[in-house]
């Protein structure tokens, strides 16, 4: 199959672009290389996509219809996953615009883009963050969503109704994900665990927030893949829903759903900690502050919907995945 995919310089994208390349599949990936992050980490994320014959880079941003555009003639798309992003929930308070341009107006240009040319399914990547307040656990599909605490969820929050109109009024199968702290080798070094092991291996201590009292539904990288590549074969169809009544957050008036992507399995900060100076092999410099403007205490995912979906749900535990995230680390930084 034919994939146009955007953020393949980015964490998931690499990771899911990768993934379907190895299955055989042409996927051309749409990143803007922007710097949010170290550029270096993206360019090499791509150079290794690069060694497949079937990966074709557009350096280009979503603001940019040229280079939407661009990317999909020479991807002609049987399926889109819209990656892409201003991520980062702490930064959206400095830079608030980067969040508009990339995740509203890049994300219209995506649903443009659907609109004209029609591909058999489109995947948007949201963010559990837009459970924002919610109290109550695990977090569902169906409960509602509109207590938005930061500008980064906010945003997302209105991709996912934007992305709902342009399904009911034009019929583009639409899923958007809800993904839940992702981590991995070739991570992100604006999360908690790429800044912890770097920290810990350069002996400054390690800034932990709410004095260590949260707790993250914590997801592997490549658990994160299976379930997006499973869930690109469930095209939402309108009054086809799976699993028990009131399971499925399918529209009743578009091809669209919300699926929470993630383990449901909450894991408290210091056992992550605990896990990170065990895999490091040094105990951390904790430095415990109050919670963060914007942080949520927890997040927990009801992950039945997913698993109704695609007979899979995230397993590796934290207790594998940190420390191949940080014999990545070591292998990649030569520390
Ligand atoms: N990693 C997580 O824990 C997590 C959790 C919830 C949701 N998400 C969502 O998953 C998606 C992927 O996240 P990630 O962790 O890989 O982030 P990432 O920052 O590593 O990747 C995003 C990529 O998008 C590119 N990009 C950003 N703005 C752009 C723009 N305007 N035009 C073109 N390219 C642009 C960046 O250069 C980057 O390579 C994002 O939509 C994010 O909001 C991630």
């Amino acid at each position: 199959m034919r994939f146009l995919v955007t953020g393949t310089a980015g964490f998931i994208g690499f990771h899911l672009a990768k993934r379907l390349l190895g299955a055989g599949h042409v996927v051309v990936g749409l990143d803007g290389l922007t710097p949010y992050y170290d550029v270096t980490l993206k360019r090499a994320r791509h150079a290794e996509l690069e060694r497949h014959n079937g990966f074709t880079a557009v350096i280009g941003m979503l603001e940019d219809t040229g280079a939407v555009a661009e990317a999909a003639d020479l991807a002609q798309p049987d399926v889109i996953i819209h990656l892409a992003a201003q991520a980062g929930v702490r930064y959206s308070l400095e830079n608030p615009k980067a969040y508009v341009d990339a995740n509203l107006t890049g994300s219209w240009n995506i649903l443009e883009l659907a609109r004209r040319i029609k591909p058999a399914h489109l995947l948007l990547a949201s963010t559990s963050s837009v459970y924002g307040a919610n109290a109550k656990i695990p977090f569902a599909e169906t409960d509602r969503a509109d207590e938005p605490m930061t500008l980064y969820a906010a945003t997302k929050k209105s991709m996912e109704a934007m992305a709902h109109s342009y399904a009911h009024l034009y019929g583009v199968p639409t899923t958007a994900f809800r993904f839940f702290t992702v981590y991995g080798p070739w991570g992100r070094p604006d999360m908690a665990l790429f800044k912890f092991v770097a920290a810990i291996l350069e002996g400054a201590p390690i800034d932990i927030y709410g004095e260590g009292r949260m707790s993250r539904d914590f997801t592997y990288v490549d658990d994160l893949v299976e379930a997006v590549v499973r869930l690109t074969d469930c095209v939402p169809r309108i009054g086809a829903p799976v699993g028990p009544d009131g399971l499925d957050s399918l529209s009743p008036v578009a091809p669209f759903r919300v699926v929470n992507v993630a383990a449901g399995k909450p894991v408290g900060l210091m056992e992550f900690v605990e896990t990170i100076e065990a895999a490091v092999g040094r105990p951390a410099q904790r430095h415990m502050l109050p919670m963060q403007a914007g942080d949520v205490p927890r997040t927990f995912a009801a992950a039945e919907l997913l698993e109704a979906l695609t007979q899979y749900r995230p397993s590796t535990p934290v207790a594998e995945g940190v420390p191949a995230f940080v014999a990545w680390y070591r292998a990649y930084y030569g520390v």
